[in-house]
């Protein structure tokens, strides 16, 4: 073996760099996904990901291909010429953020200058304050870069220290502090400059409805609102942006690091035309901003998060790390923060110095970055398998119970806490066990309201799935209708006992499928998408599904109505089933609804959507295979999925989460099953199912529903959940809430 070149070449980078860092001692070679290679071969774990700069992984293939494809082109042409790789790449941009126009950079400090530029220019041009006298409003505790007007406004002493004099036009107020924030809005401020969650200061999550209030009050003073996402944009916390999780739109919003791939720097200040119109020719630019490489490579980083449901792995693998995070159970840990794959660990510096932990982790294989000498911060790559991420914290654990201090040390022994034992083995089973066991307990339900449609026509008259028999129906088709009749009344009085409301839509005759209300729509905060279905059998019950879900608006049941976009299926909550637990929607496609409409969901409810392949005709709607659990259990049916459907499913919920249905069970649709809270309705349940379900504190109903099951349905697609709804606010963050309001039990 050859010796370790690594003091060596730690040694010509110091003596030859500025001194501006104070790097781990990790010489890094090689980097493939989530893994990275230092020249000794030794492999880590990159649980930081170049503060997100990294999210897509290290050499995405795609982009790789895209950077050396354009390369070859052409990379670098300047704004004074047009080229083909700048409009597509904006396009989607604007299209992904809901404003209207964009300028790209390089780096991120550039794009929050361009910003501060915008809302100056605007401030005097648009709002008519006075020349040179606007303010831009900032949070203490920001971090947006580095030029000399950027640390003008920061309030850490290590980032200004000696660099004055400063740029004047800044106020400061408390991030999270609403009050704060009014009081220092002037007639003059032209914009209120925040990052939604503060990476730099802490991962300092602001309380719910924080930026909401923002919203409200820059609109009531007539002030831009402008989103610092360098960090937490493109997916990071769960939601292509963080705004979204609190439903509103700022006026200008700031993007970079992931950007770039993991490859170039590339940033974007994207705004509003009024905004952005301020500039004219001549001024602002940026030599290398958008040049056609960073283009190209900017749109396909933007396009393979799409097509890789990242932000949906962000969601469903940041809830899990956030919750095991929240389950260690140590003295060290003071405060676990953060949304998404983005999380804080603030540590007691008296028992842990946050650069210590990390230089341990470092020596064991993972890497992670220490910020403000308290707090660990883990931000993996998106891409992250969820083997990879546990490996991770398993490490983190250990790590921990070896600054854990001895318990004779400890200032308060007698209360014979668990951590102040010192780490061995058994205290380590103990802490797995109390992991594994850790489970959510249900609240008292939240009235749920349902739709349903009456029966009176059902029959099976036409074959449109392979359970549809129309002769063998005939044969008994009296016995069979009024069997439907009785089972259906059966479903709604179990819905109503269980304490739901029921809206009844009205029958039509000729329209036998109508009955199954899951496939009308889509309803998610108090949003409707109509279905549009493949089959022209069904295609009849679009206008009648249109006029209930109107009259539903009418009476303030729901907000809004929308389409399908012209030339796409989509057949309701049958395949598209909201998962609060992850805060992620499933989609299901390859059977009756588009692959596309995985994007359109996205859009229409600023949620992350995963879709899943579905690869059996049996099975052809999401919600024959797959069902989400009151407490966040998924019950699926595998040999509905195509393989790569299957690595999500496993991915994103997890082993522990996942009850495997037997073919008995599947084939009696008995997957198709509907939740409330503790309480799941099925068709029909084997011995094992029960048990399976009674295991993990669910209680069974059956309803048999015989004769729906000969025509592919059960109870799940005769009912329609009209108030479902996506979680507000931060400190909401979906670990275990789920949507009838169940929660973890405070870690011990
Ligand atoms: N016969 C109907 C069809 O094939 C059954 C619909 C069942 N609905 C459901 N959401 N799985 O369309």
């Amino acid at each position: 073996m050859t010796r370790s070149t690594t003091p060596e070449t730690i040694a010509r980078e110091q003596q030859f760099a500025a001194r501006n860092y104070a790097p781990l001692p990790v010489v890094l070679e090689r980097g493939h996904g989530e893994w990275l290679t230092d020249v000794d071969g030794k492999r880590y774990l990159d649980l930081m990901s170049a503060y997100s700069a990294v999210s897509h992984g290290h050499a995405h293939p795609r982009l790789v291909r895209a950077l050396t494809e354009q390369a070859q082109r052409v990379a670098v042409t300047s704004r004074a010429y047009h080229t083909a790789a700048l409009g597509p790449f904006l396009e989607k941009l604007t299209r992904l953020t809901g404003l209207e126009r964009a300028l790209p950079a390089n780096g991120g400090a550039e794009s929050v200058e361009t910003a501060i530029k915008a809302a100056r220019r605007w401030g005097y041009q648009v709002k008519k304050i006075p020349q040179d006298r606007a303010e831009i409003v900032v949070a203490r505790g920001n971090f947006h870069g580095r030029s000399t007007t950027i640390v003008s406004f920061s309030t850490e002493d290590s980032y200004r220290d000696g660099f004055g004099p400063f740029t004047p036009g800044f106020r400061h107020f408390d991030f999270g502090d609403l009050a704060s924030l009014e009081a220092a809005i002037t007639p003059n401020t032209a914009a209120v400059l925040i990052e939604p969650i503060q990476g730099e200061a802490g991962i300092v999550v602001p309380p719910d409805g924080f930026l909401r209030g923002v919203r409200a009050l820059c609109d009531k003073h007539r002030v831009l609102m402008i989103l610092d996402e360098i960090q937490s944009g493109l997916g990071r916390t769960g939601r292509w942006f963080a705004f979204q999780h609190e439903g509103i739109k700022p006026d200008g919003l700031i993007l970079g690091k992931a950007l770039g791939g993991g490859l170039l720097p590339v940033s974007c200040f994207v705004a509003t035309a009024e905004v952005m119109d301020v500039f004219e020719p001549g001024s602002h630019g940026s030599t290398f901003g958008g040049n056609p490489l960073a283009a190209a490579v900017g749109l396909e980083a933007l396009e393979v998060m799409e097509d890789e449901g990242l932000v949906a792995r962000s969601a469903a693998l940041g809830s899990h790390l956030l919750s095991r995070l929240r389950q260690i159970d140590s003295r060290i840990i003071r405060a676990v923060r953060g949304r998404g794959l983005w999380v804080g660990v603030d540590l007691d510096p008296a028992l842990a110095p946050a650069r210590a932990v990390v230089e341990r982790l470092a020596a064991k294989g993972v890497l992670s970055k220490d910020t403000h000498e308290t707090v660990i911060r883990f931000a993996p790559p998106l891409t992250i398998s969820r083997a990879a991420l546990d490996w991770g914290i398993d490490v983190f654990i250990e790590t921990l119970e070896e600054f854990e201090p001895a318990p004779a040390h400890k200032a308060d022994v007698n209360q014979a806490d668990v951590t102040a034992l010192p780490a061995t083995p058994r205290r380590k089973a103990a802490m797995k066990s109390q992991r594994d066991t850790q489970r959510p307990t249900a609240r008292p339900a939240t009235r749920a309201h349902l739709m349903m449609s009456a029966p009176d026509h059902f029959e099976v008259s036409y074959k449109i799935n392979p359970w549809m028999d129309p002769e063998h129906w005939a044969v008994s088709a009296e016995r069979l209708a009024s069997d439907a009749k009785r089972g259906w009344q059966a479903l709604k009085l179990t819905y109503e006992r269980l304490g739901a409301r029921v809206e009844v839509q009205p029958p039509v005759r000729g329209l036998p499928d109508m009955v199954f209300t899951a496939n009308a729509g889509l309803v998610l905060d108090r949003k409707v998408t109509l279905a549009r279905f493949l089959c022209r059998e069904r295609q009849g019950e679009q206008p009648h599904n249109r006029a209930f879900f109107e009259a539903l608006r009418a009476r303030g049941v729901v907000d809004e109505v929308i389409d399908t976009p012209a030339g796409l299926y989509f057949e309701g909550a049958g395949d598209a089933i909201w998962d609060r637990q992850r805060s992620v929607l499933w989609t299901g496609y390859g059977q009756r609804s588009s692959r596309e409409m995985q994007f359109v969901l996205a859009e229409t409810y600023g949620v992350p959507t995963v879709a899943l392949e579905l690869v059996d005709p049996r099975f052809y709607h999401l919600d024959t295979c797959f069902c989400v659990l009151g407490r966040g259990d998924v019950l699926y049916y595998r040999p509905a999925f195509s393989e790569r459907a299957l690595g999500l499913i496993e991915d994103l919920v997890g082993r522990d989460r996942l009850i495997e249905a037997s073919d008995e069970d599947a084939c009696h649709l008995a997957v198709n099953s509907v939740a409330l809270g503790d309480d799941a309705v099925f068709c029909h349940a084997t011995e094992t199912l029960r048990g399976q379900l009674a295991e993990r504190g669910y209680r069974t109903h059956v309803v048999p529903l015989d004769s729906f099951n000969r025509s592919g349905g059960a109870a799940y697609c005769l009912t329609l959940r009209l108030d479902l709804s996506t979680p507000v606010g931060a400190a909401k963050q979906p670990i275990f809430v789920e949507d009838d309001a169940v929660e973890l039990r405070a870690a011990a």
